[in-house]
């Protein structure tokens, strides 16, 4: 937890649900309203994904189900390059690309997953503007990826049958012997 000292408001890091929560099934709604219960989910969320630490994170993955993803790509420039998209829409895509993916929802484990190379998403922010982001590489694929998740899709369902059966053994292992993951070797989104 942390303080952001121009507003005094309390930044919260919110405990990150993992597979196989029901929460990261669900479709999330659409945001009706940019209000500022909104704007502290957002808030939130940044926090939470700079924590953990990821390059993006969808509201769903907090436990709430509602159509807002934070990401920021660019770590090393922290917050210079930061989104916080309200109902994002990918409106055009092109290409493919094959991207080792991981997820702070999904313990201990990275798979390559095939997505478009660029995506063209309009989205809303949280001052009521539309806009459109256009993402080639790391970028295109985090974009896909948390608007994935707000269709309560996760990368595990983009893999084979047997990949995906090989993970939820691998994760019962875990479990059983109460393992720590150790850290990833990707970016997390
Ligand atoms: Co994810």
């Amino acid at each position: 937890m942390s303080i952001r000292s121009a507003c005094y408001e309390t930044l919260v890091i919110r405990r990150i649900y993992t597979y196989p929560a029901s929460i990261l099934k669900e479709v999330a709604g659409d945001v009706t309203d940019i209000d500022g219960a909104v704007a502290k989910a957002l808030d939130d969320m940044v926090e939470t994904m700079y924590a953990a630490p990821g390059v993006g994170l969808a509201a769903p993955q907090i436990g709430l189900s509602q159509r807002v993803i934070v990401l920021d790509v660019d770590h090393e420039n922290q917050g210079k390059h930061l989104l916080k998209l309200v109902n994002p829409v990918i409106v055009e895509s092109e290409g493919e690309i094959l991207w080792e993916e991981g997820c702070l929802s999904v313990r201990d484990y990275q798979a390559e997953v095939q997505r478009a190379e660029r995506v063209l998403v309009k989205a809303w922010t949280v001052d009521q503007k539309e806009i459109e982001i256009e993402g080639t590489g790391l970028l295109a694929v985090a974009l896909q990826h948390e608007i994935d998740h707000l269709d309560g899709i996760l990368f595990l369902d983009h893999l084979s049958r047997l990949k995906r059966d090989l993970y939820r053994r691998k994760l019962k292992k875990m479990e059983r012997e109460d393992r720590e993951a150790p850290p990833p070797r990707r970016a997390m989104i």
